[in-house]
Parts: structure tokens; sequence; C-alpha cells
């Protein structure tokens, strides 16, 4: 009887020590045996949950998923140090669900090693050729943009949910980047496409251990299974478009993304020269001349921020940073959010003041611009960045130009709550078009 209960006790501190936080990691808040700090919060909670932690626990702190750390890292300058001095350390991506289960280690996002660097190096090149960073890319997101305020119209100032439209509208500027070709609002196919995009971009959350173990995805209590049938569908999408692709190639006619791949790959060393030209439409051109519409748009990526938990990073080695381990292989997440929503970069941050953003002279500019991350920093940083700032831009200013944008009751403003996913995902709302 006492050897039995000898080894029970035995077992249960080795489980516990196995599965415990390690020392050196930086603290957080207690941990269970074996299931370490699981079920903490639900996903609709995760924000305010870690703007908690960091008021507890500091600029580090680790949370552990049975016997996984996953350390969060808060403050503009703990990342900045971390992303780009110590670059080479913390620019993989650990091994996670949508690594090893959506993208199996290839593309760009979740890849790591040489293969990311040779993706995004194509990536980066291509991209510019198609006009990223420069001003032609603006007539294909202007002609997105005016199909999406001709669909606004048909509503004649009766509220409507925005989101779907907006949804396609967005992808399609990628679509149009990746397979040359845009959707229009009814179609059916690409309608299911965005519904299962949807689904995957929620279901698939951080805060899941299945997120953490994807061998736990296939257990249907982690909800996980649900996001299948949209990986499937949506490889089958993509592989359809580069079959078309590839039977209408041509070498001198280099469409999009997928064409140029197909080009990479037949003809390495070869430069195509292909940009896009624009149209006469002005917009970008007067930009300069705009500056509260960039502070407006940045204070709206600020309290908007999707990515409030950035992509997780890992560690490449073991690495100590003031006096904290960072095991090798940890999980690490440097915290766009704790950047954001500092008071002491942004006074009073939850507030939307777009004022901050402009200097004494009324230009745009001044010192908490320069601490806005939302594309993260470093060597992973947003390679979209420009397409992602030109489209807020472009979709923003024709908008205005077209509407007056009201609530559907002015008393009840939507919601800066979000749910967060991979990215935090907004509450649905209705809003009010009224022609000018
Ligand atoms: C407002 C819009 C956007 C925001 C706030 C945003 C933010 C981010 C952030 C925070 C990361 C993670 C960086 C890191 O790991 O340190 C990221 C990665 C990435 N983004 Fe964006 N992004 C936006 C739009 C776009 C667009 C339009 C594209 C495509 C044209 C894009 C393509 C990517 C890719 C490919 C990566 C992975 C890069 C890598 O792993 O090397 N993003 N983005």
């Amino acid at each position: 009887m006492w050897v039995t209960v000898a080894i029970v006790v035995v077992l249960l501190c080795l489980i516990w020590a196995l599965t415990g936080r390690p020392k050196g990691l930086p603290a957080g808040p207690t941990c269970f045996p074996i299931i370490g700090n699981i079920g903490l919060f639900r996903p609709s909670e995760a924000t305010q949950a870690h703007r908690k932690f960091r008021k507890i626990y500091g600029d580090f702190y680790s949370l552990m998923i049975f016997n996984r750390p996953v350390i969060f890292i808060s403050g503009f300058d703990n990342i900045r140090q971390l992303l780009v001095k110590h670059g080479d350390m913390f620019s993989e991506r650990p091994r996670v669900y949508p690594s090893e289960v959506i993208a199996k280690r290839k593309g760009l996002a979740w890849a790591s090693g040489a293969w990311w660097k040779e993706q995004r190096t194509f990536a980066l090149t291509t991209l510019r050729k198609f006009g990223f960073g420069k001003r032609c890319l603006q007539s294909q997101v202007i002609e997105e943009v005016d199909c999406l305020m001709d669909e606004f119209e048909k509503y004649e100032g009766k509220p409507f949910n925005i989101h779907y439209q907006l949804k396609i509208s967005v992808s399609n500027v990628i679509c149009s980047l990746l397979f040359g070709k845009r959707f229009e609002y009814e179609d059916a196919k690409f309608h299911r496409l965005m519904k299962l995009l949807n689904t995957l971009l929620t279901v698939v959350n951080f805060s899941s251990p299945a997120f953490i173990f994807p061998s736990l995805s296939r257990f249907s209590i982690f909800n996980f299974t649900k996001a299948k049938p949209t990986i499937k569908a949506l490889a089958e999408f993509v592989v359809e478009r580069a079959e078309e692709h590839r039977e209408t190639f041509d070498e001198n006619n280099i469409r999009d993304y997928i064409d140029a791949y197909l080009l990479e790959q037949k003809q390495r060393t070869t430069e195509v020269n292909t940009t896009f030209t624009g149209g006469d439409k002005p917009t970008m051109e007067i930009k300069d001349r705009l500056p509260m519409v960039d502070a407006f748009l940045l204070e709206v990526q600020r309290l908007g921020n999707i990515l409030p938990l950035n992509l997780p990073h890992t560690t490449k080695e073991d690495f100590w940073y003031q006096g904290y381990l960072f095991p090798k292989n940890a999980i690490m997440f440097f915290m766009i959010d704790s950047v954001l929503s500092d008071p002491a970069i942004f006074p009073e941050p939850l507030k939307f003041n777009p004022e901050r953003f402009i200097d004494a002279d009324g230009q745009f500019g001044g010192e908490q611009k320069d601490k806005m991350i939302p594309f993260s920093t470093g060597r992973r940083m947003c390679p979209g960045e420009p397409l992602a700032k030109m489209e807020l831009y472009l979709f923003l200013t024709r908008l205005l130009q077209r509407f007056d944008v009201e609530p559907e009751d002015p008393k009840r403003l939507p919601s800066l709550e979000g749910t967060l996913g991979i990215t935090n995902m907004p509450e649905t709302f209705n809003v009010r078009l009224i022609k000018r």
C-alpha cells in the first residue's frame, strides 16, 4: 500500500515538474498540473485578459499550455530590441496548427528557415514589380473601390451589414494580384469561399491548445475540426486557379502572382518587368495634402488593431534576456497591443484621437507616429504594408467623396471589442450610407 502511494506521489511530482513553468521563464498565472494555464479566458476576452496580465506581471510573462511555454513580450523597446537587434534569433515561426496543418510548412507567412527566406525574397521582388510601394498600384484599388461604392448606393441609405461587401472588395484586390481576376459580388463560389475563410479565421484561435499542439485538432472538443472543410476548399480553389494559369501561361505576358511564380519556376534568373500602369485618377498624388486623413487612418489602425498579439515567433536557441530565459522552441508573442494601447506612448489610449498624430505645424508626424507598429517590426514585418496602407487610404477617401457615413442608431455606436481568432474580428454592425 505505502509503495503504491509513494509511486503515485513520485509520478505526480514528475508530472508537475515536467508540466510546470520551467525555471528562468518569466512569471505568469499559476499553472495547474498537466494542463498548465489552459482555459484561462475565452477568445472574446483575450485582448483584455492580456492587458490585465501586463499590469500584473509587467513586460514579460508566460503561460504554460501543457508543457509548452508561451511567452508574451510587451513594450516598444523590448519588441524592437528582440525583433530587430536579435532578428536572427526570433524570425522563425513555431510549429503550430497553421504552419503544420494549413500551410504544411510551405508558403510564406507560416514557413521558416531557408524556404521562408526564398519565398519572402520572391514575394518582395514580385510585389514591387506589381507596384507595391509605388503609386501605379492605385488604379487596381480604385477600380475595386468604385465597384464597392456602386454597390453601396443600391441600399439607398437603408441600414445594412457592411461586412460582406467590404470583405469581398478587399479580397478582390488580393485576388486581382494573385489570380489576375476579380469576382462579382453575387458569385456563389466566391461567396462560399469568403464564408469558409471567415470560419477558418474564427475557429483557429491562438487561445486553443489545438493551436499549439496541432495533433489535438482532430478531437472535436477543440472545435478545430470545423476548419478542415475550409482548408480543403481553399486548397482546391487555389489549385484550380494554378491549373488555369498553367494552361494559358505565356512568359511574355505575366498577369499576376501565380504567373510570376510559374515563370520563376521555369526560369529563375530572368528578370521580368511587369508593372501595372495606373489610371488618371490623382488620389494618391494629393495624399500629402491630407494629413488629417493619414492621422485618422493611423488612429483607426491603433484602435482597430487586427493582430493585437502579433503572429507567433519562436526561439532558435535558448536565449537569456533581462534575466529571463526564452527556451529554444518557445512560442513568443511580441504583443502589438501592448504598444498601441500603452498610455506612456499614447496618452488616454482608449480615446479615439487622430490629432495625436498631427504635429505643431499641422502636419502628419510627431513622436507617437514613430511608435505605431501595427505591421510589427523586424525581419518578418508585414510585407503587405504598402498595399494595406494604400487600400485604407483609397477606400476611405473615395467612400467619403460619395457618401456621408452614419450609424444605424446614433445612441448605440458599433463596439470596439472584437473576438480574437488569428486576427481580431470586429462584431458585426449596420451603417447607413447617405449619398452626397
Ligand atoms: C491593415 C492591414 C494589415 C496589417 C495590420 C498586417 C499586419 C501584419 C503583422 C503584424 C504580421 C506579422 C509580422 C511578424 O511576424 O512579426 C503580418 C505578416 C504578414 N502579412 Fe500582413 N498585415 C496587413 C495587411 C497585409 C496585406 C494586404 C498583405 C498582402 C498583400 C499581407 C501579407 C502578410 C504576409 C505574407 C505576412 C507574413 C510575413 C512573414 O512571415 O515573413 N498583410 N502582417
